[in-house]
């Protein structure tokens, strides 16, 4: 048996620097409500013509995290993508990094899971690792949002809280397994499908035809909707659920901790985990302030963000935890 480490880290995030303020000429907003209800400060948007995708981004991240494992990208044997807000409907843009970096002819996989899409991904990597059918596996988080965000008014719910950006990880075999990922838990609830959804472009409920047919500009299927209070409440109970469960799996205790990397949603969510486990501001690591909420990139860039600081350190337990649309929900238990 083997256990998976990351040897890895990288991220990208777009120049463009979209402030509150400027938030507020689009539309009825201000910096006082987004950061009093969710901490954010600005976040990055692609500027257009920038030539900035799901894949590019994605590619960008990968190439520094590659580099920091001291691997060649020949030596990378799978790649796992996770994001909502793919380049194209198919192919994920797995595909497209494999072919961006060069890498020969492995196989790529795409995870929907949006919010918790990183946490997927690191799960699916450790296990191909755990089984030893693979050594190094590139797993990515990417998103751009500010393409199909609606920056009216009708939309101000949810388009001030999205970021767009890019983190990945490399996660290699490890021979020593009291190190490294120790534990992956994964959990969904279908129920709540459609409290948190982008309805369109899907087949579920109308023909393609039907759709272009209307051109209708006041479609909102095509912009996310989220019911926020109801995902909130949700978010923190099954936040502290899934951190734990991880940490019972591995006989450690809230205060064996060593820095907790939420998924960045709300500031406030975090803020209440840190709270309830009583963790102190070095145990728990957010930077929504800077980039919103970047949905399947937002762990992995703060992960990067967390060790370029020189906040995770050798032997470390380090957790990661997220929560979002499905609802899908999970945990990372990892021993630096
Ligand atoms: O990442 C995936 C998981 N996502 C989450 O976990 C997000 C969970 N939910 C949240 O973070 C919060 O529910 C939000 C930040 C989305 C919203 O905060 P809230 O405190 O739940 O506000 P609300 O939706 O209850 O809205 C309160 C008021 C409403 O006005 P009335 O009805 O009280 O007059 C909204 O129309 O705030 C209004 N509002 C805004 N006002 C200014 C909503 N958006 C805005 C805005 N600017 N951007």
């Amino acid at each position: 048996m083997y256990n998976s480490r990351i040897t890895g880290l990288g991220y990208y995030v777009p120049d463009n620097v979209v402030k509150n303020e400027d938030l507020s000429k689009l539309m009825d907003t201000n910096d006082e409500w987004i950061q009093e209800r969710t901490g954010i400060k600005e976040r990055r948007w692609i500027k257009e013509n920038s030539g900035d995708t799901t894949a590019s981004m994605g590619v960008k991240a990968a190439k520094i995290a590659i580099e920091r494992a001291g691997i060649s990208k020949d030596d990378i044997d799978f790649i796992v993508f996770a994001t909502l807000s793919p380049d194209y409907y198919f192919p994920g843009p797995g595909v497209q990094v494999q072919h961006d970096l060069g890498i020969k002819t492995v196989g790529a996989i795409d995870i929907r899971n949006q919010c918790s899409g990183f946490v997927y991904g690191i799960s699916v990597a450790d296990n191909f690792i755990k089984t030893g059918m693979y050594k190094n596996v590139l797993v990515i988080g990417s998103e751009l949002h500010s393409r199909g965000l609606d920056k009216t008014t009708r939309g101000r719910g949810v388009s001030v809280i999205f970021g767009d950006g890019a983190g990945a990880a490399i996660l290699s075999r490890e021979e020593d397994t009291s190190k490294g990922i120790l534990s992956t838990h994964l959990h969904s609830q279908g129920e709540f499908a459609e409290e948190l959804v982008v309805k369109a472009p899907g087949m579920g409920t109308r023909w393609v035809t039907d759709i272009l047919a209307e051109n209708n500009p006041d479609d909102e299927s095509y912009y996310p909707y989220m019911n926020g209070q109801f995902v909130f409440k949700n978010a923190v109970v099954r936040f502290s659920e899934v951190i734990m469960e991880g940490l019972i799996k591995n006989n450690l205790q809230v205060s064996d901790i060593d820095m907790l990397i939420p998924h960045q949603a709300n500031l406030r969510i975090s803020q209440f985990i840190q709270r309830k486990f009583k963790l102190n501001d070095d145990q728990v690591f957010n930077n929504i302030q800077k980039y919103g909420n970047t949905t399947a990139a937002s762990i992995p860039i703060a992960l990067t963000e967390a060790w370029e600081e020189g906040k995770i350190k050798e032997g470390d337990t380090v957790v990661l935890a997220a929560f979002g649309s499905g609802f899908t929900w999970g945990s990372v238990i990892m021993k630096w």
